[in-house]
């Protein structure tokens, strides 16, 4: 057991250090060897270095001491998140973010339910995550992320309590139930219309058919397309309850003075639902919302009088 132990620390290459342990080599010096047990509970009850998690002094090592303490945490830490960043299925939602700050919570987090010392200072996982629709397969994509990030640490799990790691990891998937509010992707509209990408999807092709419709290409010749299309990204997104936070101005202010008839909003909103027929999204002859893609266009439809303006 003990070998195991010292074997993830050895793995992870990193001093078994409490993050409350000051200058203590006795844990790094642990981690050359498998037989570094000893050494490593000798250095914890003689430098007492264990205030702050009150639990380790002299006694076995704490999981996050076992965990590499510090560094190790934070090297499993900037691994994940990395994974996370380059995560199409998920990594949208960090997209206001704060980076740092979600590092040090998570960081937090781990510490404190590790007996690392540490007090977790953020929300509960139901309230921070509350409004985000997470499905179950955006929260195994997470899950996957950490488990890959293992991986390429050298780091060995094996989810049934058999390693080091294992309860931390059972901790984790624990919190499910609190961060995921629409398990099947089924409840939130935003996640109805498949989420994230289909919007993109949707979007990309409208603009597809905004490019070929010379009733009203002439008003994009010098629109900035990618903002725009992370703009109409966001709006829609937002609109349909997913997790994304609209940055442009509000309608009107943004097409005052364009002058822009009843016409030619109707032929966008035609080029819309063009982009549906390609991509095959079911629509109402009325978008009377009998069908997935009708809330969307009630959702234009109700901003016409906000984008057109009758000029004399
Ligand atoms: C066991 C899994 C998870 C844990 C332990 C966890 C933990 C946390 C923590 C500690 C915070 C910061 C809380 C605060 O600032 O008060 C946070 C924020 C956040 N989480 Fe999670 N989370 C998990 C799963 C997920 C999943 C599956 C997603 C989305 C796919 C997600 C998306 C976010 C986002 C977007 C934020 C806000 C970041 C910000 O605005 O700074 N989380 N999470």
């Amino acid at each position: 057991m003990r070998n195991t132990l010292f074997g993830l620390a050895a793995v992870l290459a990193l001093p078994l250090v409490a993050c409350s342990d000051k200058g203590d080599d006795s844990g790094a010096g642990s981690t050359d060897g498998t037989d570094g047990a000893d050494g490593a509970d000798g250095g914890d009850g003689a430098d007492g270095g264990d205030g702050a998690d009150g639990g380790d002094g002299g006694g076995d090592p704490t999981l996050y001491e076992q965990l590499g303490g510090e560094a190790g945490v934070n090297t499993v830490l900037d691994a994940f998140l990395g994974k996370v960043v380059a995560d199409a299925r998920i990594n949208w939602f960090f997209a206001n973010a704060d980076a740092a700050n979600l590092k040090v919570m998570l960081h937090d987090q781990i510490c404190s339910a590790t007996g690392g010392g540490c007090a977790y200072t953020g929300g509960s996982m139901l309230d921070v995550h509350a409004g985000m629709a997470i499905t179950d397969d955006q929260f195994n994509a997470l899950v996957e992320d950490l488990l890959a990030a293992l991986d390429d640490l050298g780091v060995p799990y094996a989810l049934d309590g058999s390693e080091v790691i294992d309860p931390l990891l059972l901790g984790l998937v624990g919190m499910q139930g609190d961060i995921v509010t629409d398990a099947a992707g089924d409840t939130v509209y935003f996640n109805q219309l498949g989420g994230y990408a289909a919007i993109g999807a949707v979007v990309d092709e409208f603009l597809v058919q905004v490019a070929a419709d010379a009733r009203i290409n002439g008003r994009f010749a010098e629109a900035d397309l990618p903002r725009l299309r992370g703009l109409l990204v966001e709006q829609v997104c937002e609109a349909t309850g997913g997790y994304c936070v609209y940055s442009g101005m509000d309608m009107v202010t943004a097409h005052t003075g364009m002058c822009i008839t009843d016409a030619e909003f109707v032929a966008m909103a035609e080029d819309f639902v063009a982009a549906y027929d390609v991509l095959g999204v079911p629509y109402s002859t009325f978008f009377d919302g009998s069908e997935v893609g009708d809330g969307v266009v009630q959702v234009l439809v109700g901003m016409q009088g906000d984008i057109t303006e009758e000029c004399g």
